[in-house]
This record gives C-alpha cells, sequence and structure tokens, in this order.
C-alpha cells in the first residue's frame, strides 16, 4: 500500500539516521510521496548510498553528516536544509543507539552515550528546527522515534528505555508549547521491526528473537514500510488534527501480548 504521489508535495523533510533500516524506510516513503530530503548521521559514505538510492527512484535528497550529539552540528543540518529547498516542514529525530548489556555491568559512559544520542539529540533536534518549523505553511512536524519497550521496564537497555521514555515526555511538553505555532508533536512507538539494527542487536544476538515473536498477537516482525507509513499520514493533511499521541504501530505487542491457549481440564 502506498499514499498518493503528492501526499507530501511542497514539503522539506529532515530524517536524522536517515541512511539505514527504519529511518531509510522512511525516506523511500517520504521521496514516494514527493517530499525533499535531508538525510543526516554520522556516516557519509552510507548516506551518500541512500541518497543514490532515493534520486535513482526519482526523488530529491541531500546528505549532511551530523553527530546528533552535537547541538552545532545538529543546527548546521537544519541550515544546510533552509539553504538547499528554503524551509523545514517536519523533522524526524529517529538517530539512536543501544546495545544490551544488564544495568549492573552498564558503564556511566554507555549510559551516558545512548542518553546523548536518544535524548539530548531528540531535543537538538527539535531545539534546532523549531524556527524553521514554526515557518511552515503545511504546519510543522516533529516526530520522535519511540519505542513500545519505553512503556514498560526494559530489561538489557535501561539506558535506551530511559531515553525513549525521556522523549516521550518532551513530545507531551513540546505539543503543550508549539501547538499555538501550528506544530504537531508526536512519536511513533514502533515494536520490533524486521530486518534491521535494532532487532538484530536487542532480539537476534540477544537470542530473544523466537520469544519476541511469540509475544506478537500478529505472529510477525513488522517491516520498516509499517513505520514509514505512519510517518507519512502523521506528515501529511490527513494527519493534521494529531498532536502529543504516540503512534503504536506494534502488531499488538503493547496491548495484547500473545500466549498460548490454555485448555482447561473438564471443558
Ligand atoms: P539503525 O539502522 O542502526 O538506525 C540508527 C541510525 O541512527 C543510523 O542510521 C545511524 O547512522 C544513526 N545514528 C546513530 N548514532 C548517531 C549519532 N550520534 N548522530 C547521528 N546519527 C546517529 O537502527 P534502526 O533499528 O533502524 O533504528 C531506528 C530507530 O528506530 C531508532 O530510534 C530506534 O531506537 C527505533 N526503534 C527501532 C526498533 C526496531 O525494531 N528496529 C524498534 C523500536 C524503535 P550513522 O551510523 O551513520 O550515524
Ligand atoms: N556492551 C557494553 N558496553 C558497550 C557496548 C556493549 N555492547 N557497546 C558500547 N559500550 C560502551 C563502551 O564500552 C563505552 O563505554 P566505556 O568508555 O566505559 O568503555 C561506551 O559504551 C561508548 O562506546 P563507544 O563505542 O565509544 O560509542 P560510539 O559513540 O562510538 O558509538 C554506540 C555509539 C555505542 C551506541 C554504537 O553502538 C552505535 O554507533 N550505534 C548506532 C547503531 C545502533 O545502535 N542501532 C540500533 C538502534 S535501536
Amino acid at each position: 500500500m502506498t499514499f498518493s504521489k503528492d501526499a507530501l508535495a511542497g514539503r522539506v523533510a529532515i530524517i536524522t539516521g536517515g541512511g539505514s533500516g527504519i529511518g531509510f524506510g522512511i525516506a523511500k516513503a517520504f521521496a514516494s510521496a514527493s517530499a525533499k530530503l535531508v538525510l543526516a548521521s554520522r556516516n557519509e559514505e552510507r548516506l551518500q548510498g541512500a541518497v543514490e538510492e532515493i534520486t535513482e527512484m526519482g526523488g530529491e535528497a541531500i546528505a549532511v553528516q551530523a553527530d546528533v550529539r552535537d547541538y552545532d552540528s545538529v543546527a548546521r543540518v537544519v541550515q544546510t536544509a533552509v539553504e538547499t529547498y528554503g524551509g523545514v516542514d517536519v523533522m524526524i529525530a529517529n538517530a539512536a543507539g543501544n546495545f544490551v548489556v544488564p544495568a549492573a555491568d552498564m558503564s556511566p559512559n554507555a549510559w551516558k552515550t545512548v542518553i546523548d544520542i536518544d535524548l539530548n539529540g531528540t531535543f537538538y533536534c527539535a531545539r534546532a528546527a523549531y524556527p524553521a518549523l514554526k515557518e511552515s505553511e503545511f504546519g510543522g512536524r516533529f516526530i520522535a522515534i519511540s519505542t513500545t519497550r519505553a512503556l514498560e521496564g526494559w530489561p538489557g537497555c535501561a539506558h535506551a528505555g530511559a531515553a525513549k521514555a525521556g522523549i516521550m515526555s518532551l513530545i507531551r511538553t513540546l505539543t503543550g508549547e508549539w501547538g499555538k505555532d501550528g506544530i504537531r508533536c508526536n512519536t511513533i512507538a514502533p515494536g520490533a521491526i524486521g530486518d534491521t539494527e535494532g532487532v538484530k542487536r536487542i532480539y537476534e544476538d540477544a537470542g530473544r528473537k523466537a520469544n519476541e515473536l511469540s509475544s506478537i498477537p500478529l505472529g510477525e516482525f513488522g517491516k520498516t514500510t509499517d513505520i514509514a507509513n505512519a510517518a507519512v499520514f502523521l506528515c501529511s493533511d490527513a494527519g493534521a488534527y494529531v498532536a502529543g499521541a504516540d503512534l503504536v504501530v506494534d502488531g499488538g505487542r503493547n496491548r495484547g501480548r500473545a500466549s498460548p491457549i490454555v485448555s482447561v481440564p473438564g471443558k
């Protein structure tokens, strides 16, 4: 299923971590819906590959190297977008880092690194993009990619769970402060999305894949297109009245965790 070719026509979108996984999935869907793209992350070579793929499919995109832990670096991404395309209508804070380590073994720097990328990086994206988003003729959109695991305990990922929960709180505050400027702030909370670095690290390499799969009522991992479709919806005119939401896209895991049907003796 795809949206109409002009669903995001005229919009300029920045996507951090837009060169891989979920971020690249969003980039391709946005290009198909006619948005102009600015992809930002640390690995310039990978970003250039993503830009080439988008150009080959008829889209328009540029790459800007940036580390979201550095506010000036994020501000340069926004400045480049404004200089290249004339403004910014959408900022998607998707960049993140995560790895499995029990809290008792987690070094202070391991904790700080993930908080810096996920939570501080998301605030820097919001703060740097605000003046441009405020000027958007479509009503600016700020989207942070969270996770359903932020809503529960997340053994092995204390740093990422706390960061993503902080992001959810931040979105609620920004919704209250920036609604008057026409800026719609939302999170998308994915469940486990297949063929991504996230699922590889957190479920496959950690030996938790079968367990995780069995807890998903729809019985399979999601696809990057599932998250991309949610993002196109929120950033199109169809999503104009959605603000302060956590759009959960997880095959039902969070609300209806699957469990085997137990047969009751005598019935
Ligand atoms: P991924 O491909 O590894 O995406 C992470 C991206 O963030 C990469 O493109 C990486 O690019 C960028 N990045 C990391 N550190 C950065 C930094 N300091 N500055 C700038 N960019 C940085 O993994 P993914 O699984 O698609 O994850 C994407 C998002 O979805 C994350 O927010 C993640 O928490 C969320 N999520 C994923 C799942 C899942 O099942 N995969 C589930 C829930 C939520 P560079 O290496 O080039 O910097
Ligand atoms: N287990 C325990 N600690 C770990 C770790 C692991 N698997 N990986 C990194 N760390 C620790 C390091 O030991 C270091 O702490 P120390 O100084 O006390 O030794 C700290 O975390 C920072 O690691 P470093 O490798 O210097 O960070 P970086 O800035 O180069 O990279 C990461 C950031 C660690 C988040 C890296 O995994 C990354 O770039 N991730 C992006 C992709 C990703 O995570 N995708 C999934 C998204 S859900």
